[in-house]
């Protein structure tokens, strides 16, 4: 697996942690593959009964690796990107976001899969998706209503506007703000209370709370199909030169 995703395990908790500081933890298809793959291990590990994911250094992820995106788009149901989606939204035991630090993108829509999120206070949100000529993806388009309501879920999937950890917990998109340096603590006390309580039952309450899976997973393969349209769009090629030649985009050619 590549060392860019990280696990550890303490007892009973597994830490997944996006380990490419040095990109804000962009997640490159490598690293969706080797998520998946540590989800997977993880649901089918009896003595692992609570998932913290996290990113190293000071962001949690700045989302989809762009550069990876538009130069590999992901070809089917079976890339990487959405064998992760499918097994974290599919995942039976309880998973706590430790968000520390930015988190764009995906980096905002896993947190609508998590069953708790705690983030540090300077940690910035957004779903860029339109800004870069995609469309919400994970599930986001169904969710993110179900959090904020519809009025405000339309505004952030289509402005794309960064919100700040005090708006987030106001959304109750996460449930507490925490300093840096005790946030990881926090989601291990967090976890280990869950990993006292009786598995069944909680795997149970979980399904029920998250309810129908099959709707969700429906509406994740309907935004894929479009997002995979869209990626291979003259609209997200100018998206992408624009970022990473650190200037603003120019959709006036197109209709
Ligand atoms: N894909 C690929 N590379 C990325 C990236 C991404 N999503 N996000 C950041 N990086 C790279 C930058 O290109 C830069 O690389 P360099 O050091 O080789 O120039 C490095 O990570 C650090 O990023 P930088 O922009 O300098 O950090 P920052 O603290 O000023 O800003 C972000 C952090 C996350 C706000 C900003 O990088 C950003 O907006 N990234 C794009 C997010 C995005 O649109 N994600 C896709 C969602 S679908």
């Amino acid at each position: 697996m590549t060392d860019l995703i990280q696990t550890e395990r303490d007892g009973a908790i597994l830490t997944l942690r996006f380990n490419r500081a040095d990109k804000k933890n962009a997640i490159t298809a490598a690293m969706y593959a080797g998520a998946a793959q540590a989800l997977k291990a993880a649901e089918a590990d009896g003595t692992v009964r609570v998932v913290i994911i996290t990113g190293a250094g000071d962001a949690f992820t700045a989302g989809n690796d762009l550069k990876d995106f538009a130069e590999n788009p992901p070809k089917d149901s079976g890339a990487p990107v959405f064998q992760f989606m499918a097994a974290l939204a599919g995942f039976t035991k309880p998973v706590i976001a430790a968000v520390n630090g930015v988190a764009v993108g995906i980096g905002t829509t896993l947190l609508l899969h998590c069953d708790l999120a705690l983030a540090v206070p300077n940690a910035k949100f957004s779903l860029p998706f339109v800004n870069l000529a995609l469309v919400p993806e994970f599930g986001s388009s169904l969710l993110l209503e179900r959090f904020v309501g519809l009025r405000k879920a339309q505004e952030l999937l289509m402005s794309g506007e960064t919100f700040d950890a005090q708006t987030a917990l106001n959304f109750g998109l996460v449930s507490a703000l925490v300093a840096p340096e005790e946030l990881l603590g926090a989601a291990k006390a967090k976890a280990q209370a869950l990993a006292a309580k009786p598995p069944s039952a909680l795997r149970a309450a979980k399904a029920l709370i998250r309810g129908d899976l099959a709707n969700v997973n429906a509406r994740i393969a309907a935004e894929a199909k479009v997002f995979g349209e869209q990626l291979q769009s003259a609209e997200l090629q100018e998206a992408v030169a624009a970022f990473f030649a650190k200037r603003a985009p120019d959709f006036s050619r197109f209709s």
